[in-house]
């Protein structure tokens, strides 16, 4: 397993292109099972889960061609409505998969996700959801098997916000028949980004952005050419990279209005920030204030940037207040971090960070994605030499992240193992 080997502290200065969102690029593969049509994706971000969700599409009989950030799909011939264990355990929104095959064809297998480090991660909703639309859902062999000649628009409400639940719904009742009504929707870019694609294909959508969307089935979609949206949590990812290194980037191809709440915690935090319509200067040379926060379903503060801000107030003058709402076991990165001099201290879902630490050196291990770029990120302000293992989980949702720090000043190796 391959590891990083970074040298710190250092301070990063250039400029960095955001690519597009692994959180929209995996729905919007997924969607490609609705139609025999020819999609085209553009601004595809080149990261392992997309590689992933290509392998699964090919299992089910499509072919994937990439050139550059561009990626076109074209069924081929279908043969295997099923995603199989072996890569759905490496990559749980596969479970995506699971509302186009069953609206397109009737029918699906697709291996339950499990659970990951983060949480259960259920997919009840999911399932309750397609039952309400008339599949007949069976879990055989931790198989999830679904079931129907054809789905029945539905009024269905989730009991809890849910981002692949809302896009696989989403999805299921765009060739359904008749009108479906989805309450407490998830409202995240990328489930709007979904909505614009399917919209591109001839679904007659309608709510796009509200939390109840309305959905006129069709009987067949077209193909379409999309552009995946930047990656809002990437964006955020160098934002606190440029802040702990007390440097000063220019963040281009974003899109600001997306992380909006990233944006206030950080200027209350104090760093400096000039926002423009696709790009943010930011200055990170001021003190760093604690802050307090609690991460919620969009518009709120995104869940996949905890972990980062926690590695950023571990160097604030005061002791910040984190809670996370969405994930029960979203802590992990605190106890790496603490061993790199840090001092967490963890009450149920509240994280009490006291700064400012120095940060030293030392051997991490990652736990999952935003945890080990938690762990980059205060690598970079760490006095010393730190190894961070298990950088595989970096690689499913971030581009080539040791060539574009290393780019601005960073010194990271990559150590294949
Ligand atoms: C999406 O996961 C993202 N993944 C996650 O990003 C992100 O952390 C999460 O949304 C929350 O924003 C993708 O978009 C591919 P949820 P998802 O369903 O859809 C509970 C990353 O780092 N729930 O919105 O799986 C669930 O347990 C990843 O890029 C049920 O109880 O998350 C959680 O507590 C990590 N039953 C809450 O809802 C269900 O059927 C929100 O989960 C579904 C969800």
């Amino acid at each position: 397993m391959d590891h990083f080997r970074i040298v710190g502290p250092c301070r990063l200065v250039g400029r960095i292109r955001i690519s597009g969102a692994k959180n929209a690029a995996l729905p919007a593969m997924a969607a490609v099972l609705l139609t025999e049509d020819e999609v085209q994706l553009q601004n595809m971000p080149a990261v392992w889960d997309v590689e992933t969700m290509g392998r699964i599409l090919d299992i089910i009989g499509y072919d994937v061609a990439r050139e550059g950030d561009v990626a076109r799909f074209r069924q081929r011939r279908v043969q295997d409505l099923c995603a199989p264990y072996d890569l759905v355990r490496t990559m749980r929104a596969s479970i995506l998969c699971l509302g186009p095959l069953v609206s397109r064809f009737g029918y699906a297998k697709v291996s339950l996700p499990g659970g990951c480090a983060i949480g259960a991660r259920p997919v009840n909703l999911h399932l309750a959801g397609l039952e309400r639309m008339g599949a007949e859902i069976e879990v055989e062999h931790g198989y999830i098997i679904a079931r129907c000649r054809r789905l029945c628009g539905a009024d269905y409400t989730f009991e809890k916000v849910t981002v692949t639940g809302t896009e696989n719904l989403m999805m299921a009742a765009a060739l359904a028949d008749g009108r479906t009504t989805l309450h407490n929707s998830a409202v995240e870019p990328e489930v709007t980004d979904l909505g614009e694609m399917l919209r591109c294909m001839g679904a007659r959508i309608e709510g796009l952005g509200t939390r109840q969307l309305v959905i006129d089935g069709v009987k067949s979609l077209h193909g379409c050419c999309h552009p995946i949206i930047p990656d809002r949590i990437t964006t955020g990812t160098y934002l606190v990279a440029g802040a702990i290194t007390r440097g000063e980037l220019v963040i281009e191809n974003c899109r600001p209005s997306h992380l909006q709440a990233v944006l206030d915690i950080l200027a209350a935090a104090g760093v400096r920030m000039e926002v423009m319509e696709d790009r943010i200067t930011l200055t990170g040379n001021g003190p760093l204030r604690p802050v307090t926060f609690t991460t919620s379903p969009y518009p709120g503060f995104p869940t996949d940037m905890q972990a980062q801000l926690m590695s950023l107030m571990t160097q604030a003058d005061g002791t910040s207040c984190i809670r996370e709402s969405i994930f029960e076991n979203r802590f992990l990165h605190a106890m790496e971090l603490d061993r790199m001099g840090a001092k967490i201290r963890i009450d149920g879902n509240t994280a009490l960070v006291y700064g400012p630490r120095p940060l030293q050196g030392a051997t991490v291990t990652a736990s999952d994605l935003r945890a080990s770029a938690s762990l980059v990120l205060a690598a970079l302000a760490a006095k010393g030499e730190t190894i961070v293992r298990r950088i595989y989980h970096l690689d499913r949702g971030y581009e080539r992240m040791e060539e574009k720090l290393n780019a601005l000043g960073a010194t990271i190796e990559r150590i294949r193992a």
